[in-house]
C-alpha cells in the first residue's frame, strides 16, 4: 500500500479529534488518516517574522504531522485575503462580499509555492498525495514544477460555483488550469462536478474522452463526486461518553416541559444564521400556543475574525438575538440562547441527543457534517427531527430530512411547527433512513473511494506505460 500524504491549510493532530468541535474538514481528515499511518502537512496556525520553511514534526497515533509557520503578510493575503475574502464568498454565491485585490492573489501564489518547497523533500516516489480545499488549488502545479511525478488528488470541500459565477473571478482561467495538474479532482456532489464540467466545456473548450475524464489545456484530469461523511462508528462511541451523557442531562434539566431546537455552526455568513433567527422569530410571533414550550439554542463559535464580513455578521446576530429575547422573553423564561463558545465534539453529541429538532440551514454549504452528526447522535427509539437546507451538499443524501429554503422565514417557521408536531412513528421512519445513509456513506467510504480511484489511475497508467514499452 502506498503511503498517503494529506495536505490541508489547517491541521488538527488526530489525538485532538475528540476535542475538535465545529469545522468538519479537520475532523474528517483525522479520521481518514487514522488507518494510513500517513503524513499530514499544513499550516501550524502560527506566524513567524520571516518564513524559513522550518518544519515542526510530531508522530501522533501513527500519523506524522508536519506543520510550517507563515508570515503575517501570508496570513493577511493568503488566508484572510484570497482564501477567505475572495474564493470563500465567491464559492458560496456571495459576489457582493467578494474582494479582488492583486496582493491577495500574489499572497495565495506565494504561500502555495512555499508549501510546495517545504513539502517537496518529504515526498517519496510511491506516495499518494491528497490535497484539500480552496486554499491550495495551485499546489499540484507548484509541486509538478519542482519535479513531483507522484499521483496527486484534490478534493474541494466547499461548493464549486455555477459557470456564470466563477467567470466573474479575475484569474479564473489560471485557477481552473491549475486543477489540470492533478490526476483526480473530487467534488462533494454531482451538481458541483457538473458546474466544473460546464466551465471546462464552455470556457476551456474541454473534451470529455470517457465519463469524468476531461481533456483541456493539453492535459487530462479525472473528476468525480465523493460526498464526505463523518466517522459514524466513532461518533456513536462519543454519544455514550461520560461528557456527552453529562451534557445531555444538563440540557434536559434546562428544558423541563420544553422542547429543544438546536443549531451548531461556525459563525459564518454562509450558514444562514440571520435567516434562521428570523425563522424562529416568525414561529414565536405566529404561534403563541407553543412559545413557552420551546427553547432554541444556537451555538456559533466565532471564526475568521480578521475578515470584516465576519465582524459585521457577528454584530448583526448579536442585535437580532437580543431583539428576539427582548420581544418574547418573560421574567421567568427566555426563548433563545445564543452562545459564541466552542464546545468539544463529545459535548455536542450530548446536546444533539437532547434536542427535538436540529436546524441546519446554510444558504450554501459544500456538505455540512453537523447535519450528519445530529443524525448519528439521536436516540433510535425517540429521535429528533432534522431540518436541512436544500442548499447544503448533505441534502443530496439526507433526503428524509425536512428540506427547506433557508431564505424564507415563513418556510422555516412552518418546518419547525411540523417537526415539533411530528409523531414518533414518522420520526423513527425518517431517522432510520437518514442514519442508514450516515453510517453507509461515512468518512471511511469517502476516503476509500477517493484513494482507490487515485491509486487505480496510477495502476492504469503504469500498465499502459509498460504495455507501451513492451510493444
Ligand atoms: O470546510 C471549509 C473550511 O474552510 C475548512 O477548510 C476548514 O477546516 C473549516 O472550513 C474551518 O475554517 P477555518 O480553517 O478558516 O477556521
Amino acid at each position: 500500500m502506498s503511503r498517503l500524504i494529506v495536505v490541508s491549510n489547517r491541521v488538527t493532530p488526530p489525538s485532538a479529534a475528540g476535542e475538535e468541535s465545529v469545522g468538519g474538514l479537520a475532523m474528517a481528515l483525522a479520521a481518514a488518516l487514522r488507518e494510513y499511518s500517513g503524513l499530514w502537512f499544513g499550516w501550524s496556525g502560527k506566524t513567524t517574522p520571516e518564513f524559513t520553511g522550518q518544519l515542526a514534526m510530531q508522530k501522533i497515533d501513527g500519523v506524522t504531522v508536519a506543520t510550517v509557520d507563515l508570515e503575517d503578510a501570508d496570513v493577511d493575503e493568503y488566508y484572510n485575503g484570497y482564501a477567505n475574502k475572495t474564493l470563500w464568498p465567491l464559492f458560496h454565491y456571495r459576489q457582493d462580499l467578494t474582494a479582488y485585490d492583486r496582493a491577495y492573489g500574489e499572497g495565495y501564489e506565494r504561500v502555495n509555492s512555499r508549501f510546495a518547497e517545504t513539502l517537496r523533500p518529504l515526498i517519496e516516489p510511491d506516495d499518494l498525495v491528497w490535497i484539500h480545499d480552496y486554499h491550495l488549488i495551485p499546489l499540484a502545479r507548484e509541486l509538478r514544477q519542482l519535479g513531483v511525478k507522484n499521483r496527486i488528488g484534490f478534493f474541494l470541500h466547499v461548493p464549486w460555483p455555477a459557470y456564470q459565477l466563477i467567470t466573474t473571478l479575475p484569474g479564473h482561467k489560471q485557477l481552473v488550469q491549475a486543477m489540470f495538474d492533478y490526476d483526480l479532482v473530487g467534488f462533494q456532489t454531482a451538481e458541483y462536478q457538473q458546474a466544473f464540467e460546464e466551465y471546462v466545456q464552455n470556457e476551456a473548450s474541454g473534451e470529455q474522452t470517457s465519463p469524468g475524464l476531461w481533456k483541456a489545456y493539453g492535459r487530462t484530469v479525472q473528476v468525480g463526486a465523493y460526498p464526505i461523511g463523518i466517522d459514524a462508528a466513532d461518533f456513536a462511541k462519543l454519544v455514550r461518553s461520560s461528557r456527552a451523557v453529562r451534557m445531555n442531562d444538563l440540557m434536559r434539566a434546562c428544558t423541563v416541559f420544553r422542547r429543544l431546537i438546536v443549531g451548531v455552526d461556525r459563525l459564518d455568513y454562509s450558514k444562514g444564521l440571520e435567516e434562521r433567527f428570523m425563522g424562529f422569530e416568525r414561529l414565536l410571533a405566529d404561534s403563541p400556543d407553543i412559545r413557552r414550550e420551546v427553547l432554541m439554542l444556537q451555538i456559533a463559535p466565532v471564526s475568521r475574525e480578521g475578515v470584516e464580513a465576519y465582524q459585521e455578521i457577528r454584530a448583526r446576530l448579536d442585535a437580532l438575538s437580543g431583539r428576539i429575547n427582548g420581544e418574547f422573553a418573560d421574567i421567568d423564561w427566555a426563548p433563545f440562547r445564543y452562545v459564541n463558545k466552542n464546545y468539544r465534539r463529545d459535548e455536542l453529541a450530548g446536546i444533539y441527543r437532547a434536542a427535538s429538532v436540529g436546524l441546519v440551514t446554510p444558504l450554501r454549504d459544500g456538505m455540512n457534517l453537523v447535519a450528519k452528526e445530529f443524525v448519528a447522535a439521536q436516540d433510535p427509539e425517540d429521535p429528533g427531527v432534522l431540518i436541512l437546507s436544500r442548499f447544503a451538499g448533505a441534502a443530496r443524501q439526507l433526503t428524509e430530512a425536512l428540506l427547506v429554503n433557508p431564505n424564507s422565514p415563513e418556510e422555516l417557521a412552518e418546518a419547525l411547527k411540523r417537526a415539533l408536531a411530528m409523531e414518533r412513528p414518522e420520526r423513527i421512519r425518517r431517522w432510520s433512513a437518514l442514519f442508514d445513509n450516515v453510517q453507509r456513506e461515512d468518512v471511511t467510504a469517502w476516503r476509500d473511494a477517493f484513494v482507490a480511484d487515485l491509486s487505480e489511475m496510477g495502476a492504469q497508467a503504469t500498465a499502459l506505460a509498460s504495455g507501451r514499452m513492451a510493444s
